[in-house]
């Protein structure tokens, strides 16, 4: 931990960082409800933040942007320094996370697009059939015919 005080310029109120990140402030109170961002109380009670809560504001930007959810931001954020700017090797690590998400989320976009493809022109919609509706053919593997038969007690 560092012995330096904190200068008036390290300290942000709730305005400064609004005015800083081009978020709004309600938006600010909501990741700090969510505990995403923190912040200490002067003694009339206002919000005061420390200077490295303005990158883990743009952190959660990008994750907006990116449609990753704030639950997400929240898992990365419990490995950082409460007291430091995340620095290159935090957003790194981040970002390398993030891209392996997109990533699953562009697969799973192409799979479901393959399988919407099929469906052009068909329109049967069936429960059975449609690869959309039953995408792992929940009995298929099995063989054909009935298989839902309910069980009968023994005598
Ligand atoms: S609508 Fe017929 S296969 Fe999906």
């Amino acid at each position: 931990m560092s012995d330096k005080k904190p200068s008036p310029t390290d300290i942000l109120s709730v305005g400064d960082v609004a005015a800083r990140t081009g978020v709004a402030v309600s938006a600010l109170h909501f990741y700090e409800r969510q505990g995403l961002i923190a912040s200490v109380r002067t003694a009339g009670g206002q919000r005061r933040y420390a200077r490295h809560v303005l990158r883990r504001v743009s952190v959660i930007q990008v994750a907006k942007r990116m449609g990753i959810p704030l639950a997400e931001v929240a898992e990365v954020f419990e490995d950082l320094p409460a007291d430091r700017m995340p620095g290159k090797t935090d957003w790194r690590r981040i970002s390398e996370r993030w891209r392996g998400k997109l990533e699953a989320r562009r697969k799973e976009i192409e799979r479901m697009e393959s399988e919407l493809v099929e469906c052009i022109g068909c329109g049967c919609v069936s429960l059975r059939s449609c690869r959309v509706l039953n995408p792992d053919d929940a009995l298929g593997s099995s063989g054909s015919g009935p298989r839902l038969l309910p069980e009968f007690p023994s005598e």
